[in-house]
């Protein structure tokens, strides 16, 4: 679907064999256009944004917007509503904090939830989370009967980093607004594999990560409705989030700016934009059809393995994206352990653990899970090292 030979990461050897690269759901490789404006920030325009008033800070802040710019076309925002973060988990915490929320208000959510989706909510509130079915699946049609006088927001994994299930969200939006709650979608795991209009949906807070979306490390975004951000109480304060400071009283700037205080991690925003662009320019109809035929791929050559379970497989490959979860009953070898041999082994580089999602492994009664996670680069023939990897193991 893309050259493989845009990404130099996937030219990597370990034991003289090039590897099979299967984690993106933990964090993507790069394509060369992101480490190409990266390395051209530090060697041509290394300046601080919004601030100098020379022509490398200038030329350095018109890259910075225009990354703003490229990341909101890419899910249909308008660029004020894009407030640059860390990464998803600094966007829920930026908003359970500007919810105001107290110990009484209750914020449903799922079990499947990776834990930046869930603890915010117990600590500012109080989490309810939807029960699973025996596939890892959330009883998503319970959602209405969870929403009560007292609940303050609905927030669920737009896709499941877990299981790579995606949720029914048009139906979860419809029936929390019509409750008059609000919706938050963490998108780090379907911004990057699915199209997404977030005025379509009418959504009003989507999160996500540029390191799950072939950018770099170090920034992510929130989406916010504007009207929301304009009614959210200050959550850091420091340069660049104020337009006027005098020993009376100090004025923020106008939203997004006034939620990014300090200098940011420019050259990763930067890079962010690019991974944008790269994404769009490929068209993410066509990213979402390769994801969810790799997805396929993978489960169905899984699934006759002796010893594998799967989960989240009970739903059509439709609503998955290009990712597996399963365990394999090998003796008393640990799935970490099934993980590590896939590496040390075969070069086949892919999860093992409980993917920051405990809640989801006590319900399954399992101790931990193996996640093959594949993006735009990979193709069938990663899937089948990676299935005959694991039946080599399995035996
Ligand atoms: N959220 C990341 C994962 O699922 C860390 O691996």
């Amino acid at each position: 679907m893309t050259p493989r030979n845009d990404f130099p990461l996937l030219e990597r050897q370990v034991d003289g064999r090039r590897i099979t690269y299967l984690d993106s759901a933990s964090t993507t490789p790069k394509p060369r256009a992101v480490i190409d404006a990266v390395r051209r920030y530090y060697e041509n325009h290394t300046a601080n944004v919004h601030r100098g008033a020379h022509v490398l800070s200038e030329e350095t802040t018109s890259r910075y917007e225009e990354a703003r710019f490229s990341i909101a076309a890419l899910v249909g925002a308008a660029p004020n509503e894009i407030v640059f973060v860390r990464n998803t988990t600094e966007a829920i915490n930026l908003v359970a904090h500007g919810l105001g929320l107290s110990s009484e208000d209750e914020i449903v959510t799922t079990a499947l939830e990776h834990h930046s989706n869930y603890l915010p909510w117990r600590l500012h509130a109080r989490a309810v989370p939807l029960p699973l079915d025996e596939d890892g699946v959330p009883r998503y049609e319970l959602l209405r009967e969870r929403l009560t006088s007292r609940t303050k927001l609905a927030a669920v994994a737009h896709v499941s980093n877990v299981t790579g299930v995606v949720a029914p969200i048009e139906r979860w939006i419809e029936e929390s607004h019509a409750r008059g709650v609000p919706v938050l979608l963490d998108a780090s795991q379907s911004v990057s594999h699915l199209p997404v209009d977030v005025k379509a949906l009418d959504v009003d807070f989507f999160a996500f990560s540029s390191h799950k979306m072939l950018g770099p490390s170090g920034v992510g975004a929130l989406y916010a409705k504007a009207d929301w951000l304009e009614r959210f109480p200050l959550y850091q304060v420091g340069g660049g989030m104020v337009a006027r400071h005098d020993d009376d009283r100090f004025e923020p700037r106008e939203v997004p700016f006034r939620f990014e205080a300090g200098t940011p991690a420019i050259e990763a925003t930067i890079g962010f934009g690019e991974a944008a662009s790269y994404l769009r320019a490929i068209g993410m109809e066509r990213v979402a059809e390769h994801s969810r035929r790799i997805g396929a791929e993978m489960v169905d050559s899984l699934r006759s393995i002796p010893g594998v379970r799967l989960f989240g497989a009970s739903i059509p490959p439709e609503r998955r994206i290009g990712l597996a979860t399963f365990t394999l009953d090998v003796g008393d070898l640990a799935q970490r352990d099934v993980a590590r041999l896939l590496s040390d082994g075969h070069q086949v580089i892919v999860s093992g653990g409980l993917h920051c999602a405990h809640l989801f492994h006590q319900r399954m009664t399992v101790a931990g899970t193996v996640r093959a996670s594949s993006h735009v680069f990979n193709d069938s023939s990663d899937v089948a090292r990676l299935a005959a990897a694991v039946r080599e193991i399995a035996s």
